[in-house]
């Protein structure tokens, strides 16, 4: 009866900006989603009759990825993300419904966090139009801190390169890995603003945008910088300069317009007790980022503000089998 669980994903840097081709820094946070899976007489999903059709990431992995034409098998997921959050939850449901089915067709499987990374990224195109960055899936299953980008990037560890055949013709990014030092005396909280983040719709905004006032490029090369400024500073182990560059980039995603009233009022509310805060993903709704030597200060800040908190350490485990 294999249980497999896999992290979800926060991006601290280089959101929208790695749409135009620059490098996004996400990393692994301790809340994920747990699947266990067993052979059974029928098929089901949480003790419901399993409809293929409403479940488009778990049906492609079976069906298309593992042909699977076993027993029919009973399914549990159980999940500590936010949905519609920007958490990468669907992306963690891939990888770890890729786990633990490694399992039921081979015993002695082992994990291959690449693999599963591939395999994630696969479900999530076929869920979203053949259009999906690997970044919400390489975290989950990597963990740690990951850096995707058009191209290779100074001062991270390659770890693979991913390619996918969309509407709009081939997209290839790099992958890489940075080792986020052990004694970092930091923690990340997150806060939802109990709004779903479209993700589709604020694409679609920034680059309606960038049509109407090209000038507007300039925040995309700000941000870049602004990345890598982060990146440094996180592989040093410099939480100071990792916050300064959060509170940075929050600045910049805003001229873009992809904050909100609520977004910003989180935000504002954690600054005093933390290194700093962001908007994470999307934006328009969704979460907010702090870095802080204070998580329960800062949770308790954003409950006040009207947010739901989650606290997370820097960079967690990938996905993994648990007992
Ligand atoms: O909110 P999320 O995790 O779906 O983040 C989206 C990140 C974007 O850069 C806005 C879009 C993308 O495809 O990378």
């Amino acid at each position: 009866m294999p249980k497999a669980f896999a992290p979800g994903k926060c991006i601290l840097f280089g959101e929208h900006a790695v749409v135009y081709g620059h490098p996004a820094v996400a990393v692994a946070i301790d809340s994920g989603v747990e699947v266990e899976i067993k052979k059974s007489d029928s098929w089901t999903i949480d003790g419901m009759p399993l409809e293929i059709d409403r479940h488009p990431h778990i049906s492609h992995i079976l069906k298309d990825i593992f042909e699977y034409d076993g027993d029919p098998l009973e399914i549990r997921i159980s999940s500590g993300l936010f949905s519609t959050a920007g958490l990468g939850s669907s992306a963690a449901l891939s990888n770890a419904v890729g786990a633990a089915l490694e399992v039921i067709i081979d015993e002695n499987h082992e994990i291959d966090k690449v693999a599963l990374a591939r395999i994630g990224h696969s479900a999530e195109a076929k869920a979203q139009n053949g259009r999906a960055s690997p970044t919400d899936t390489a975290t989950s299953a990597i963990g740690g801190c990951i850096v995707v980008s058009g191209n290779d990037v100074e001062g991270t560890e390659h770890i693979f390169s991913a390619s996918l055949e969309t509407p709009e013709g081939t997209r290839t990014w790099s992958i890489g890995k940075v080792v986020i030092p052990e004694e970092i005396d930091a923690w990340l909280v997150l806060g939802f603003t109990g709004k779903a983040s479209p993700t589709g719709d604020m694409v679609s905004g920034v680059a309606r945008l960038l049509k109407e006032e090209p000038k507007k490029i300039e925040e995309m090369n700000a941000i870049a910088n602004i990345t890598q400024a982060g990146l440094t500073a996180l592989s040093s182990g410099n939480v100071e300069a990792v916050g300064m560059a959060m509170n940075a980039c929050h600045e910049r995603l805003r001229n873009i317009q992809v904050s909100s009233p609520e977004l910003d009022s989180l935000v504002d509310a954690v600054r005093p007790h933390s290194f700093g805060a962001k908007l994470t993903g999307a934006g328009g709704g969704g979460c907010m980022v702090a870095l802080t030597r204070y998580p329960q200060r800062v949770a308790q800040e954003i409950e006040i503000a009207g947010g739901k908190p989650l606290i997370s350490r820097l960079g967690a485990e990938g996905v993994r089998l648990v007992n």
